[in-house]
Order: structure tokens, then sequence, then C-alpha cells
């Protein structure tokens, strides 16, 4: 029987170097770690946190997207319960939401499950995002909602100003609710939220899970016009509030921002480098994004006639690399591409930009 390679890597989980999660093993700040011990000693753990989260945390949640009034938020476990709440709230058989292929397809199967369909446009080709004319032919009759991942999981390319604002006003001339996916924002060298053109259509997916590095904790946010907030609190799916360990941790982390983010960006930015520098040298492969607005990219290895998945199996199997072949995170085009996260200590960026070639060297 084959091997399952998250078995196999979690079974090594301290000698894997992570690529293959977007998530952030780059140092957490002592300053979050320490309010999460002082929490934990003080038993907090022991009650259920207050059911809109502990208090003062959605307002901060809310400051750091700038917003103030007219919007409420949901305190949820991860950006990903957040959109399921969304979707099973908002969508019915029949309706479609206009997204990208390539895209965090786990969203695609939350809408699925609600009997809607995620209206697909290719975007593995130049500029590799939306174009807001192909979003404006894509939109038909049954379309509910435009979901724009942004910047984008997993080509790492950010939607400019005008663009957002072209989408936003395609939802606008269609009544359609725009869901603004912006788990990676913090990672963008200029980003646009969509409330600025259509604050009464804009339902922000928020995650602790990449900018401080909390994935493990489950921890992220729904952030919604007042008047979807009844109907959203209706469909949360956990009424007893997310870990409250985390959302002492993440009340810390906004209140500490710009002590902690810069050094992060800067170690992020800096090991993609390293990657553009490796991928440089390697015949027949590149880099369809550079620079990202993410924690990671895709590398194209198509030229090279090689399997993604095999590509995979063989730097975990062979080197306790973990990346991510392009099938996870497309129905068209994972045959292509593998993905690359680059948050995770140097050491082990280093260690991949060294087996990269070995690897696709060995397979040809
Ligand atoms: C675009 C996007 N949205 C949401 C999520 C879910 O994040 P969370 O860990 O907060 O559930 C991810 C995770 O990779 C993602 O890439």
């Amino acid at each position: 029987m084959e091997r399952d390679p998250f078995v196999y890597a979690h079974e090594r989980e301290d000698d894997i170097v992570w690529m293959s999660q977007n998530t952030n093993q780059l140092e957490t700040s002592p300053e979050i770690l320490r309010a999460m011990k002082d929490a934990l000693e003080e038993g907090k753990h022991n009650l259920y946190p207050h059911s809109d989260g502990i208090l003062g945390l959605k307002e901060m949640v809310l400051e750091d997207l700038g917003l103030q009034d007219g919007f409420d938020a949901l305190i949820t476990n991860g950006g990903i319960e957040g959109t399921y709440t969304l979707t099973r709230a908002m969508l019915k058989a029949g309706d479609n939401v206009i997204a990208s292929d390539p895209s965090f397809m786990p969203i695609h199967h939350q809408i699925e499950l609600c009997g809607a369909e995620p209206k697909e446009i290719d975007i593995y080709k130049d500029p590799y995002k939306m174009k807001v004319e192909e979003v404006k032919e894509t939109v038909d009759d049954d379309t509910e909602m435009i979901l724009l991942i942004d910047p984008l999981n997993p080509l790492g390319s950010s939607y400019t100003k005008k663009e957002v604002k072209g989408i936003s006003q395609i939802a606008e001339d269609n009544d359609l609710l725009l869901i603004h996916d912006v788990t990676y924002r913090d990672f963008d060298y200029d980003h646009t939220l969509a409330s600025e053109f259509v604050p009464e259509r804009t339902v922000f997916a928020c995650s602790f899970s990449k900018n401080i590095g909390f994935a493990g904790m489950r921890l992220g946010a729904l952030v919604m016009p007042d008047e979807y907030s009844d109907i959203l609190h209706k469909y949360r799916t956990n009424v007893l509030s997310a870990n409250v360990i985390a959302q002492v941790g993440a009340k810390k982390a906004l209140e500490t921002k710009e002590e902690w983010l810069p050094d992060m960006l800067e170690q992020s930015r800096k090991n993609q480098r390293i990657i553009k520098d490796a991928v440089e040298e390697i015949p027949d492969i590149h880099l369809p994004v550079f620079p990202s607005s993410t924690n990671m990219f895709v590398i194209d290895i198509e030229e090279t006639g090689l399997d993604p998945q095999e590509v995979q199996k063989k730097l975990l199997y062979e080197h306790n690399v973990f990346v991510r072949g392009g099938n996870y995170l497309s129905k068209t085009a994972g045959d292509k591409f593998i993905r690359i996260s680059f948050t995770v200590p140097e050491e082990g960026v280093r260690k991949f930009a060294d087996k990269l070639p070995e690897v696709l060297e060995e397979m040809r």
C-alpha cells in the first residue's frame, strides 16, 4: 500500500521542512507567547470564553481592517469556519459563486456542499489572477457571490486598487456579495480592502494562521456588514466560541503588530529571494508570479515533463522537505506546478534550494 505523505510527515514532525502548508514557523514574538502562557497559568482555559469572543478582540479585528461603524465580526475557529458559516447561510442549491482556478479549493467544496457551483475562471496564465472583464463575463442570473482571495493562495498574486474597485463594481451592478478572503493581507506590499468601494456588500474572511503563525491554534474571524450580522450569527457552527488561549494571543498580536510584523516580513521576503535565485539556475522551470504577495508561490515545472506529485514525494521521502503538488490547488493546472511556502526558518529554505536541482536532475 502506498505511504500517506501526511502520516509520514507528522510521524517525523520535527525533522520536516514544512513548506507544504503556508503555515508560519518563523519565531513568534516573546510577548505574544508570554500572554498565552500567563493565560494558561491563570486558568483561562477552564471557562468558555464569551460567545462573541473574549472582550475587546472583535473590536480590535475591526480596527485592524480600518473598519468602524457598520460592521460586526464573528470570532471563528480559523478562517475556514468563517467561510463555512457564510456559504451555509447565504447560498442555496442552483446558485453559483465566481471563483478562480487555481485557488484555495476547500472554500469551493464548501460552496458545493450548499448545492451551489463555484464558477471557476482559469487564471493559470498571465496575469495569474481574475481579470475584471472575465469576472463580468462569468456572472449570470444565478450568481450570488464573488470569491476574491487576495492575495491568492497558491500563486501569490494580488489585486491592485483598480482591480478591486472593478470587481466591487460588478458586485454592485449585479447585487452580489463579495467574499474578500484576506488571509494573507499582512504579506501584501500594497493591499486594498473591497469595503473601500462596496462596504455594504463585503464580507471579510480573516485568519490568524499565517501572519502570527497560529495555524495550530485555529483562530480567525468573519467580518460582515451589520445587515448580515443576525443571519451569520444564526448559522455559526460554534456558539461556544473559539480557543481562548489563541484569542488572548491574537489580542496581544494585534496590539503589538508593529513590533513583530516588519521582522517577519523581512525574513519571509528574504526566503522567497533565496528560492528565486535557486529556481533561476535550473533549466525549464520558472516562477509565474514574483515577488509573491503572500508567504508562498508556485514553481512551474511543466516543461520538465515531470509529475509534481512525484516531485513532492521524492523531496519528502528522500530529504524530509515537504512541498505541495499542484493537484490540491487546481482542477486544471495541477500537473504543472508545485507550491512552496517560505515562512519557515531560513535553514529549511536553504535545504530546499539545495535539494531541488538535485531531485529534478535525478528524475529527468
Ligand atoms: C485563502 C485561504 N483562506 C482560508 C484559509 C484557512 O485558514 P485558517 O487556518 O484560518 O482556517 C487558508 C489556509 O490555507 C487559505 O489559504
